[in-house]
């Protein structure tokens, strides 16, 4: 395969994006009336809008033949195969194969969810429980990184809906006087821990995760989800009590395996498996659908398209739920962990940019925050707007305000707001001329910014498995195209040895290690906090 920038398709996307230089957004519609017929899609739950995207038929041609010229059928079915999609660790990454109703067939995903299911079952009915036999009431779940934002978020998400008794706390940071607080307001016979880590070695989970232990009545209300059933083992976790992961799903994938405990406690295994359903649903189509009619595909390619071609250097992501209010952080981790990388699967550099940074927030607060920069700043941000419908809220007044807001950001930023429609705005208001001229350029708003919709049919554990796998394809299109491995972070690994070697000079108040002097100042600092707080400035 030629190299990705040498592709006379990447020339002809070039070609394209030149001459988009001299079209607006408007113009696209208004050359084409049937644009939005024709450029949204429907899969799993979801409808994707994509028509005020800089894209025409020409241009989504082009991009879909690189999808092809690069391999991602291949990629798709290797991925579902079980391939070694993951070349630095030599590892699958079969997260697809845990949403499957069959596990496709994996036995020990099979036996693990058995495991998981009755285990879930019998805390609800009280067969698993406190001490003096009480029910467990609370569930602390212990993780960070991959082992908390998926649970997290789905708790979240669905909150209010077929609850059960369990109440689900999430426990990730390291500050131990905010643990206390939490502990403070719970039972300990009553509460169970979850403590959730593939390797089992990151130090903020095990910080933790020893304070709760000691705290709780008995360590038989403690359960560990881990690829390392071992160091489980020797932090004094039964073994029947250890439900296992595999190399083979990734820490930021794995909101589909026993990580989701917490969510099948809070929910129960109805939900969490509607979860998994959705998921699958949108896995079907992922492998299924045509290229023109593939979400996760176009939706990739429109992300290689503003990046790599129109310069859009951050991705804002802003769902109208405040349900869905976690789902900017989960997917930070998943998009910039995953697409963060600066050289391809065979470790040379990688000739154009990767991961976006994604950023966003809530709306309608977003409009009172960061709106103003989409709507009047001086970089290109395309935004993906998220808006689920609320089956039942249809007639209320405040639910039909926050469609509107939605809509009416998403037309402002491609319409925009011109001077002729600002002077006669201001006219109207009875303005003076010369206020007309002063304040006519800075309402200016230029219009012309991407925007993609997704409606989602409703909130439930269903769509929003869809959506979550919907994203983690998209991510998996980009990594494909830019030929880097989607499923490794070894970026992280270096700072978490560096702060062991740290941590240890702390504890030692000795320097070790050549530091550059900025960090030996500030460790020099932290030596005289540490003997007497009041001694810095
Ligand atoms: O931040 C790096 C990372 O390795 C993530 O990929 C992972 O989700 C997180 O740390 C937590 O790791 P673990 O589940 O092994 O504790």
């Amino acid at each position: 395969m030629n190299t990705l920038t040498q592709s006379s398709l990447w020339a002809g996307l070039e070609k394209e994006a030149q001459t988009m230089q001299s079209t607006t957004l408007c113009e696209l519609f208004s050359q084409n009336p049937e644009r939005f017929s024709q450029c949204h899609m429907q899969a799993a739950g979801l409808t994707f809008d994509y028509s005020k995207q800089h894209i025409t038929p020409k241009i989504l041609d082009l991009l879909l033949a690189l999808a092809r010229e690069r391999g991602v059928a291949e990629q798709i079915e290797q991925l579902f195969a079980g391939g070694m999609v993951n070349g630095t660790e030599q590892r699958a990454a079969h997260h697809v194969a845990l949403r499957a109703p069959d596990r496709m067939g994996c036995a020990e995903a099979q036996h693990t969810f058995a495991r998981f299911a009755d285990f879930v079952e019998q805390v609800h009915s009280g067969d698993v429980c406190g001490s003096d036999g009480a029910l467990i009431t609370d569930v602390i779940n212990i993780g960070i990184g991959g082992s908390d934002l998926g649970p997290l978020l789905v708790c979240d998400a669905l909150a209010g809906v077929n609850e059960s008794r369990v109440n689900v706390h999430f426990v990730s940071y390291l500050d131990a006087k905010r643990l206390q607080q939490l502990l403070a307001t719970l039972n300990p016979a009553t509460t169970l821990a979850i403590i959730a880590s593939k390797s089992f070695t990151t130090t903020e989970t095990l910080s933790n995760a020893m304070l709760v232990k000691s705290w709780l009545a008995d360590v038989k209300q403690c359960v560990a989800i881990t690829s390392k059933p071992q160091s489980a083992e020797q932090f004094g976790i039964p073994t029947q009590q250890i439900f296992p992961m595999w190399d083979w799903v990734g820490g930021r994938y794995s909101v589909w395996s026993a990580v989701g405990l917490s969510i099948a406690l809070k929910f129960g295994m109805q939900t969490f498996n509607e979860f998994l359903d959705g998921a699958h649903e949108l896995d079907q189509h992922f492998q299924t659908a045509e290229f023109s009619d593939n979400m996760p595909i176009i939706h990739g390619m429109l992300s290689i398209w503003q990046q790599n071609f129109l310069g859009s250097q951050t991705q804002a992501v802003v769902p109208y739920s405040h349900a869905l209010a976690r789902f900017p952080d989960y997917l930070q981790q998943m998009q910039m962990e995953s697409l963060g990388k600066r050289v391809t699967q065979h470790g040379e550099p990688v000739a154009v940019d990767t991961g976006a940074i994604v950023w966003g927030g809530v709306g309608t607060n977003s409009q009172h925050s960061f709106h103003q920069l989409l709507m009047q700043g001086t970089q290109p941000i395309c935004v993906d707007f998220i808006l689920p419908l609320q089956p039942g809220d249809e007639q209320d007044p405040i639910y039909q305000q926050l469609i509107a807001n939605c809509f009416g950001q998403a037309q402002t930023l491609l319409s925009g707001y011109c001077a002729a429609d600002i002077e006669h705005d201001l006219t109207q208001k009875n303005y003076s001329q010369d206020d007309i001229k002063r304040l006519t350029p800075h309402k200016i708003i230029p219009g012309n910014n991407a925007s993609t919709m997704l409606l989602m049919r409703e909130l439930s554990a269903r769509t929003l498995g869809a959506l979550i796998a919907l994203y983690e394809h998209k991510v998996f299109v980009q990594s494909v195209i830019w030929g880097i491995n989607a499923f490794d972070q070894w970026g992280v690994e270096r700072g978490k040895q560096l702060a062991q070697v740290i941590t240890q000079d702390i504890t030692n108040k000795a320097l070790t290690s050549n530091y550059d002097s900025s960090t030996e100042g500030l460790l020099q600092m932290a030596f005289t906090f540490l003997e007497d707080p009041l001694k810095v400035s």
